[in-house]
């Protein structure tokens, strides 16, 4: 008999078991930190908090819920707590202006692609029409808001298209004071949310920037012939700042940006009132009207948009 008082074979029995049921432990645990490192190191994570769970218990819970089939204060602890590993091998891109002529056109192309859509508009001129084949897509989110006022996603986010900003000169000089915030504090909450994210990040210019250009083709060496006032110097001007907003975070807060300056470009999902002179063109052709010219058509125009 051992001290215990009981038989020496139950109590070896009950040691080996108590021992052999350490190193499981032991293996388990091992095991769940090495596939956490591996996973953490390989693969994307989108990690749902709840409550005050911290990063520690990412270490054991895998192993509670691999043994838990219910849950835990009434919280599944596998859909709720447990890190949903998701491997993607397309990227996220959020797209804002992603309901206007330009962005629902990129939209369509990336998801082509195989991508994951986060539009982000406040329907300014944008159409719901331009994005209302990709409602339903699993791999389209539109999120209503303008970007003069600063945004969070959840979740990863590895691109972003700045293409949000009225481009019909009717349409951005109804509200320019907005036309400069959303250059302005809209350029800059993007730039945020890509320092945030790592994300790489493009804003769409504008031949613009050139202002009323003395040369024609302009190339980029070419510095423009600009005004800071007038009708249009709301557009103008807002695009120049957010250029040198990508610049300076490009240069000194370790953001990748891009920056395309666009000329005059019309094709589908174009509003037919835009009001620019190529959709002016195509809408009285269609209508079987004449073609209005400004001014005396004697003078090449230099730039359009
Ligand atoms: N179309 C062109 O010929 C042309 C030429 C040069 C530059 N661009 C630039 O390309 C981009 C896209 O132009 P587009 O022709 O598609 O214009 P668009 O007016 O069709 O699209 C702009 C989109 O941005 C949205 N938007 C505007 N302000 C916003 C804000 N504050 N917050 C959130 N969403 C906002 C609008 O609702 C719309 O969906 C613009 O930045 C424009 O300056 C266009």
């Amino acid at each position: 008999m051992a001290k215990s008082g009981k038989p020496h074979h139950i109590q070896y029995e009950a040691e080996a078991a108590c021992t052999n049921l350490l190193i499981l432990l032991k293996i388990l645990l091992d095991y769940g930190r090495l596939l956490i490192r591996r996973s953490y190191r390989q693969l994307n994570w989108q990690v749902q908090t709840v409550g005050n769970i911290t990063h520690f218990h990412f270490a054991f819970m895998p192993i509670v819920a691999f043994f838990s089939d219910t849950s835990w204060g009434g919280v599944d602890l596998r859909t709720s707590i447990m890190p949903r590993v998701v491997t993607r091998n397309h990227k996220v891109i959020l797209i804002a202006g992603g309901a206007g002529f330009v962005g629902s056109n990129l939209c369509r192309r990336l998801i082509d692609e195989g991508h994951e859509i986060i539009c982000v508009d406040n329907f300014q001129t944008g159409n719901r029409c331009n994005i209302a084949p990709f409602l339903q897509h699993r791999h389209f989110r539109l999120i209503q808001h303008d970007i003069c006022d600063p945004l969070d996603i959840s979740g990863p986010v590895d691109e972003i298209y700045n293409m949000a900003c009225a481009a019909s000169p009717d349409r951005y000089q109804e509200g320019p004071v907005h036309t400069c915030k959303t250059c302005f504090l809209g350029a800059l909450n993007l730039l945020e949310l890509a320092r945030r994210k790592k994300a790489r990040i493009l804003q769409s210019s504008t031949s613009e920037v050139y202002g009323d250009p003395e040369i024609s083709l302009q190339d980029e060496s070419y510095r423009g012939c600009v005004n800071t006032c007038g009708p249009r110097a709301c557009y103008d001007e807002g695009k120049r700042v957010a250029e040198t907003l990508f610049w300076e975070y490009g240069a000194h807060n370790g953001v990748e940006t891009r920056i395309a300056r666009i000329f005059n470009t019309y094709g589908p999902n174009m509003d037919p009132a835009d009001g620019r002179v190529v959709s002016n063109f195509i809408v009285q052709a269609l209508k079987g009207e004449d073609l209005t010219v400004y001014g005396t058509a004697c003078k090449p125009a230099l730039s359009a948009t």
